[in-house]
């Protein structure tokens, strides 16, 4: 089909409505809770303090506040090499993990398909990962297996990312996500809140199938104070307290241990006119293949949201996410993609011990 080539401006920038500047002066700089990250594998959202969240998430900010000045003066990631190892479609987390490490000056090296490996050979991940020693100096791994990470991690001298196991989790996507609220409002880094500021949290998704939603729910644990209630929704139908079903053994407890007030509903239209942030996910990639859930739920620009409420998404996007809500005070989500890439610059720089070269910048 021939196209008629049209020339129109640029749209207007979706990303006005961030504040990494407030968020920045809302956090005191802890250099030694980012020591503590240095050299550790990132495997899951609970091995985090409060603390060292808080401090990447200054690091994240101070780099979103000016990205320039680390573009073209300061090099933290020259002569070190990323091995970036996607067996999973993505186009979020392998680009932006690429274009972190590229921002900051390193190479890159990547492996998107692993039969192009020797896993086609039968070698062992073990072996593989004995390999990756000697290639890079940080490796992110994306695979459908859940105990991949875990397995390559028993070899590797060189810190890995899970940037996603199967249904497991995707811990860096729960440091975007919270990263997002804390820069709408930063306010809620604060032990202290006052019941009137806290937020209600509505999430559509399914927790024990869909590991960005397990993810989050772990990161929230961290900070129960700002959360006044967290709303799981689930489709009309379905038992929420059926096993197998909505939660895996144990997770609506872990949510409850840490203080937070969890209730489920099957009513999302009801709900809308009171919650301050909504999370919506449809996707669980299973296997080889992805499932959709939720078919009944469809956000768009019409809806009865509070003036402030923001809406969160991990992408990718189907119909449960109107496009009509892309220019919408309400869309954050295309915000938490872009602060991904500032979070996971926070992070490699914590990892391979470069963080000396940006803590005094600015
Ligand atoms: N959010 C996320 O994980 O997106 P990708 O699957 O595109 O990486």
């Amino acid at each position: 089909m021939m196209h008629t080539p049209h020339f129109t401006r640029l749209g207007p920038d979706v990303y006005g409505n961030a504040h990494p500047q407030a968020l920045l002066e809302q956090i005191r700089e802890n250099g030694k809770a980012l020591q503590d990250l240095m050299n550790q594998h990132v495997i899951s959202t609970l091995q985090y303090s409060p603390e060292s969240l808080l401090q990447v998430f200054r690091l994240a900010a101070k780099f979103e506040s000016n990205p320039e000045r680390y573009i073209r003066f300061n090099s933290p990631l020259q002569r070190k090499i990323l091995i970036n190892a996607f067996y999973e479609p993505s186009t979020r987390t392998r680009l932006s993990f690429d274009s972190a490490w590229h921002r900051l000056g390193g190479d890159t090296i990547t492996i998107t398909d692993r039969s192009t490996t020797g896993i086609a050979k039968g070698e062992s991940l073990r072996d593989v990962a004995e390999m990756f020693n000697n290639y890079g100096d940080c490796v992110v791994l994306r695979d459908t297996n859940a105990e991949a990470i875990y397995q390559m991690s028993e070899s590797l001298r060189i810190p890995i990312i899970n940037a996603g196991n199967g249904i497991d989790e995707h811990p860096t996507q729960a440091m975007a996500d919270l990263y997002t609220i804390f820069k709408w409002r930063p306010d809620l880094v604060e032990k202290a809140i006052t019941e009137q500021a806290r937020i209600r949290i509505g999430v559509v998704g399914i927790p024990c199938r869909m590991r960005t939603v397990r993810s989050l729910l772990r990161i929230l644990t961290k900070f129960p104070q700002m959360i006044r209630e967290l709303v799981l929704f689930h489709e009309p139908g379905i038992d929420p307290s059926a096993p197998d079903t909505y939660f895996d053994p144990g997770q609506r407890q872990e949510l409850e241990a840490a203080g937070i007030s969890v209730i489920t509903s099957d009513d999302l239209m009801a709900a809308i006119p009171e919650l301050d942030v909504i999370y919506i996910n449809a996707i669980a990639w299973v296997g080889d293949n992805y499932e959709v859930h939720g078919r009944s739920f469809h956000l768009t620009a019409d809806l009865p949201y509070k003036p402030e409420a923001i809406i969160l998404h991990p992408l990718a996007r189907g119909a449960e996410l109107g496009t009509c809500l892309d220019h919408s005070p309400h869309n954050w989500y295309f915000s938490q993609a872009r602060g991904a890439v500032f979070i996971r610059m926070a992070l490699l720089t914590c990892m391979v011990e470069r963080t000396a070269q940006v803590m005094d910048i600015i």
